[in-house]
């Protein structure tokens, strides 16, 4: 088990800098995953911890050890690629132990004798992965890196080895550093995300935190499917105003922690934060309707942009009618729209992590 702190890692390849000043801390046994969009830095970050990558400035510490210049082999970090990638022609006994050492399957081996010896060909797929899982596991590694593991996997499958990671985590509480795009899998099973973007963490939280209270647009606009809408208006706002105006109509928002001089600004609303009525503040009109059984996503065309409502089906909404928004007030964040960023408000208080 093991504590893992990035301090100001920075890493160049040449004039390109792939991941920014990253720092933080991963904590003893936490399931932590890394998050963002193909390119933006994960993979770099996860093969400076193994010590599959030298960072270019910056230190690493592992349990409060620097081991910056370490070799991958001397910091007891193991690292799975894809869950799937098996070796066809060996038993599951020889499949476990390459690339490790014996001890190892002597472990594995008096807990699943029966299956040690037959092909990892006649495996269903389930068993597969979870020989696969195994190798990586059976080391008792200080800490676990895994790369887009269920990337090769389909939907359905990669939901059920998100449940079984999950819970093989609560039993054995490795460290674990999980790399992926898919926002889903990361909300599912990280104690706390970081969300990349550029190849710098924008921010760290719980998943909760993460999606309530998003502090840029990047990761707003990132997570939740489908993702939080913005509202696109210009104003100049004072600290302690509770309502934005968006073309006369007033919105009221968790109290402004901090003014900002005119300039173009945006309001975030979840789509279940949305309701449609008769009476709402924006107006707009309906673009389509998608049922999702007891939901339906309903997307509306309004003078401030685009906007998808989640509500219940049994709300009759027809494509091309004019409707009224409402938002759930305590749940709205109000971004500068030039950096991205969320403007402080009460909400942001409320926050129970990083
Ligand atoms: N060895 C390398 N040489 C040059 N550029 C690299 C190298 N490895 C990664 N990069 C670049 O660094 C950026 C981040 O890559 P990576 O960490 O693999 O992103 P991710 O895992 O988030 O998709 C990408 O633009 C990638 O092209
Ligand atoms: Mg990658």
């Amino acid at each position: 088990m093991a504590e893992i702190d990035l301090q100001n890692v920075q890493k160049r390849f040449g004039d390109f800098t792939a991941v920014r000043e990253s720092s933080f801390t991963i904590r003893d046994g936490e399931f932590f995953v890394l998050l963002g969009p193909s390119g933006c830095g994960k993979t770099t970050t996860l093969r400076m911890i193994a010590g599959l990558e030298l960072p270019t400035e910056g230190k690493i510490l592992l349990d409060g050890e620097d081991v910056t210049y370490k070799r991958a082999s001397q910091r007891d970090i193991g690292f799975v690629f894809q869950l799937f990638a098996l070796y066809p022609r060996m038993t599951v006994r020889e499949n476990i132990a390459f690339p490790l050492k014996c001890q190892s399957v002597q472990r594995a081996e008096t807990k699943r004798r029966d299956l040690l010896e037959r092909s990892v060909s006649g495996l269903s797929g389930g068993d597969s992965q979870r020989v696969a899982l195994g190798r990586a596991l059976v080391r008792r590694a200080k800490a676990c890196m895994m790369d887009e593991p269920l990337g090769a996997l389909d939907a359905e499958f990669r939901h059920l080895m998100c449940v079984e990671l999950h819970a093989l985590h609560d039993r054995i509480r490795a460290t674990t550093v999980y790399v992926t795009h898919d926002q889903t899998e990361a909300m599912a099973m990280a104690d706390r995300i970081a969300v990349m973007n550029h190849g710098v963490v924008v921010q760290i939280g719980s998943p909760q935190d993460i999606y309530d209270r998003p502090s840029a647009m990047h990761v707003a606009g990132f997570i939740g499917s489908p993702p939080m809408n913005f509202l696109r208006f210009k104003s100049s706002l004072a600290q302690g105003q509770r309502s934005v105006q968006l073309n006369g109509a007033a919105i009221r928002v968790p109290t402004l922690r901090q003014a900002v001089a005119e300039g173009e600004l945006a309001l975030g609303v979840r789509p279940e934060h949305v309701t449609i009525s008769d009476a709402g503040e924006i107006r707009g009109e309906v673009f389509g309707v998608e049922y999702m059984g007891t939901m339906q996503i309903v997307t509306v065309n309004t003078k401030h942009g685009q906007l998808k409502a989640r509500i219940p089906s049994r709300q009759r909404v027809q494509v091309r009618e004019a409707v009224g928004l409402n938002f759930d007030s305590e749940r709205l964040v109000v971004f500068d729209a030039v950096s991205g960023s969320a403007l402080k408000s009460r909400l942001f208080e409320e926050s129970a992590d990083g």
